[in-house]
């Protein structure tokens, strides 16, 4: 991928990775990625915005030479310290050891331990803006979209948002603008947003409204194309999908797994009291249900309760993999509940609890256990814990 022009004085000098098809281990990418990368040419200074994953360093470095020479760059902006991002920033060190490097200032250290090499680094605050002589760069510090380092720059001027990971999608097009993609690629901007964003929409919750401050008429990112049209509707898009879906419902989801219904009887007797107390309430076998289904349901509820029998002193396997999803979505702070039948030992309870504190949910202390069949006295045990899971959970 060769340079193109973005605006007067503003270009892509990204490359394509087309063949890529596992991105960070984590997804799939049918139509390979591109890393982008951005010169502006100021009246007084050039800056580059970000680097590409290192092996495709010295197809990056080409590109600049169509624009100029790599030691004729003033500043590097790291957007974020990725190493599909960041893959590059030594060598570029290596032919300009003059190079200023702006980041935020949570990028620094991470920046230190990949170049580690002195350099001239600043890490600046929210609003920091920097002078290229009739290009102006305005950071907008984005923390967790998806890294702490995270930032985007509005160009004043040309009205152009570099957004790095931020909008972006796993695509290797023809073109560089999305207006020329001829493929209907949406659902790739989907996928991208649930294997990449989703674990962060608390934050973006709180980030994305910075936007709302500059007049966005072209989003460049950092992987896929760049749309000059519709900005706003990419955007509003980000919000609608990282929106908290728990704010309107009252909604306990009670997730189990049972082998011989005696879990599932303790989960179906929260159910009933649940719901005499005012909460909707929703009863999910997560042995059988859809991956995509039980992410929606822990986003929608307002708190969780988890059932899961013991099996030789563990949980067992279908209640782990549901419980590994939890790290895939927003839940920080989400309030949790964990009961179950065993046999012997009933550790499954306490170990699912600790993770579920692990991956910093609030979790009620108590944990209801039943040995075997619940017996009359347990059942209305079940209905005692069930008044006091009212309390911790609230109205
Ligand atoms: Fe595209 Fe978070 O790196």
């Amino acid at each position: 991928m060769s340079t193109v022009k973005l605006a007067e004085g503003v270009y892509s000098i990204g490359v394509k990775d087309p063949d890529l098809r596992i991105f960070d281990i984590i997804m799939t990418t049918q139509y390979g990625t591109t890393y982008n990368a951005y010169l502006i040419q100021g009246a007084s200074a050039t800056a580059v915005i970000d680097t590409v994953k290192k092996p495709f360093t010295e197809e990056f470095l080409a590109n600049i030479e169509e624009m100029t020479s790599p030691d004729r760059i003033d500043y590097l902006i790291v957007n974020h310290n990725e190493p599909d991002h960041s893959g590059a920033i030594t060598a570029l060190l290596e032919r300009n050891p003059a190079l200023k490097i702006y980041c935020s200032s949570a990028a620094v250290p991470y920046l230190k331990n990949i170049i580690n090499r002195e350099a001239d680094i600043t890490g600046v605050k929210d609003k920091h803006t920097l002078e290229l002589g009739c290009k102006t760069l305005t950071f907008r510090l984005m923390p967790y979209m998806h890294w702490p380092d995270t930032t985007m720059e509005f160009l004043e001027e040309d009205n152009i948002l570099f957004s790095n990971d931020g909008f972006a999608a796993h695509v290797a097009s023809e073109s560089v603008f999305a207006d020329e993609v001829t493929e209907d690629l949406q659902f790739e901007y989907r996928h991208y947003f649930d294997a990449i964003m989703r674990p962060f929409t608390g934050y973006m919750r709180r980030n994305l409204p910075k936007l709302d401050e500059h007049d966005i008429r072209m989003i460049a990112p950092s992987h896929g194309p760049v749309f000059r049209r519709d900005a706003a509707a990419y955007i509003s898009r980000y919000k609608e999908w990282s929106a908290d879906k728990s704010d309107s419902r009252n909604l306990i989801t009670i997730f189990y797994a049972t082998a011989y219904g005696n879990t599932k009887l303790i989960a179906e007797r929260l159910a009933d009291n649940l719901k005499k107390a005012g909460y909707e309430v929703d009863l999910t076998d997560v042995a059988t249900a859809e991956v995509a289904d039980l992410k929606d349901l822990i986003e929608s509820s307002k708190a969780v309760l988890i059932g899961t029998p013991t099996f030789n002193g563990d949980a067992v396997r279908p209640v782990w993999d549901f419980v590994n999803l939890f790290s895939t979505v927003y839940s920080i702070g989400k309030k949790a509940a964990v009961f179950g039948s065993y046999g012997w030992g009933g550790e499954a309870c306490k170990l699912v609890a600790d993770r579920l504190s692990g991956l910093k949910l609030k979790v009620f202390e108590e944990h209801f256990r039943a040995r075997l069949i619940p017996s009359e006295d347990e059942i209305r045990a079940i209905d005692e814990y069930s008044r006091k899971l009212v309390d911790f959970v609230g109205k």
